[in-house]
């Protein structure tokens, strides 16, 4: 079947320009050789290659095209492509470091959470190839990448971390490089979710996130009200159109860090429904600005909610929606020192599971052959 034949065109490699280590002096991490890291959560095959004082030698994602006509994941088709390109997309990696297996000197790959048939495929090549040279292994939990995404920047130590993705939507306190406090999750979907549910009621592609971005580019905001938990009204946005949010605004929101999307979805479900298909048309950009605002605008108060409540003055953001330029256009006026990582270092990729790895536990060879992965909502305590 065609969906099974390896597109190695579609192995790219993210621009990589020798990001420089972090300031020595407030950085634990030991030097190290090489770190290759791997990760296979969900849809994308990833394999990175960290040089010893940290800085990105290579970054290689192959993200898989396959699931467009389903609409969404089809876990068992991303786990046999993730086995049929792995093998290239690691030697990829190398090759692009210029390195080989011999300058490894830590193998790492994603535990969890995420789809257990992909994960299974990046622990069990990472583990063979750390067994291989008896080389020690890092299994890292994938929400501890995204938030390790921040540390290549160099961003360290304390902030306040927001992660939006496609299955995680959290804001955690990021006292030390190894562990993070989650100080609110989503409470039904996560923000990435609400992109992709959005955009397949507007009859786009998946994933939802980019393509509704596009579409609402030549949209009104204000033209249509989705509330969010803990939104200001549409007037209120209205007066507000420069998107500058006052950070006393967040007090009259209640104390939860929370987060809720399923009722905007569900609005935007009625919404169309009350449109003929002539409207829908017309309005779509509109549509779909106005439902991208309420997404950015839920996520920006929880983030100044947590700012405030914490008294950090820093915020780093990840995950796949943390690419989306509303949000990033939003997140630059709160005034806060802000760490936004190039969106091919927000989504899915390697190099945040490796930055994970050079502060995480290491297992000795061979304590980590029997480590099983774990799927969405079963992290192990
Ligand atoms: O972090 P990620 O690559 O994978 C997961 O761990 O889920 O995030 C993927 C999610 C998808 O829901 C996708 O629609 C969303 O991130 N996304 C975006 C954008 N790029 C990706 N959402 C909004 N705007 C974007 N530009
Ligand atoms: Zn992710």
């Amino acid at each position: 079947m065609t969906i099974f034949e390896l597109e190695t065109s579609c192995v790219h490699t993210v621009e990589t320009s020798r990001v420089p280590a972090p300031e020595a002096s407030r950085v634990r991490a030991p030097r190290t050789g090489c770190v290759l890291a791997l990760e296979t959560s969900c849809d994308d095959t990833c394999a990175a290659v960290l040089g010893e004082d940290g800085e990105i030698r290579s970054n290689v994602i192959s993200s898989q095209r396959s699931h467009e006509r389903f609409g969404g994941v089809v876990p068992e088709i991303a786990s046999r492509h993730h086995l049929e390109i792995m093998d290239i997309v690691v030697e990829r990696a190398l090759a692009e470091a210029a390195v080989g297996l011999d300058d490894v000197e830590l193998v790492a790959a994603t535990r969890g959470p995420g789809l257990i048939g992909a994960l299974l495929v990046g622990l069990s090549t990472a583990k063979a190839l750390a067994a291989a040279r008896e080389l020690p292994f890092a299994a890292v939990d994938h929400i501890q990448g995204h938030v390790a995404s921040a540390f290549l920047a160099p961003f360290a130590p304390p902030f306040l971390s927001l992660i939006a993705s496609g299955g995680h939507t959290l804001l955690a306190h990021v006292r030390e490089h190894e562990s993070f406090e989650t100080l609110g999750t989503t409470r039904d979907d996560a923000a990435g979710e609400a992109f992709d549910k959005g955009a397949r009621m507007l009859g786009l592609g998946y994933p939802g996130g980019p393509a509704l971005e596009r579409l609402a580019a030549g949209g009104d905001p204000c033209a249509f009200e989705f509330p969010a938990p803990g939104s200001r009204s549409l007037a209120n946005r209205r007066s507000h159109r420069s998107a500058i949010v006052g950070r006393g605004a967040t007090r009259a929101f209640g104390r939860s860090l929370d987060f809720s999307f399923a009722g905007l979805k569900t609005s935007l479900l009625y919404r169309l429904r009350e449109l003929s298909e002539r409207e829908r048309q017309r309005c779509a950009a509109d549509l779909a600005a106005s439902y991208q605002a309420a997404i950015v605008e839920h996520l920006m108060l929880r983030a100044e909610q947590a700012l405030e409540l914490t008294g950090l003055r820093r915020l780093a953001v990840g995950g796949g929606v943390a690419a989306n330029g509303e949000l990033r256009r939003r997140l630059g006026s709160i005034g806060v020192e802000l760490c936004t990582p190039p969106p091919a270092l927000c989504t899915d990729n390697a190099a945040m599971i490796a930055s994970a790895a050079r502060y995480g536990r290491r297992y000795r060879y061979p304590d980590y052959l029997a480590l099983d992965a774990y799927a969405t909502g079963e992290r192990p305590r």
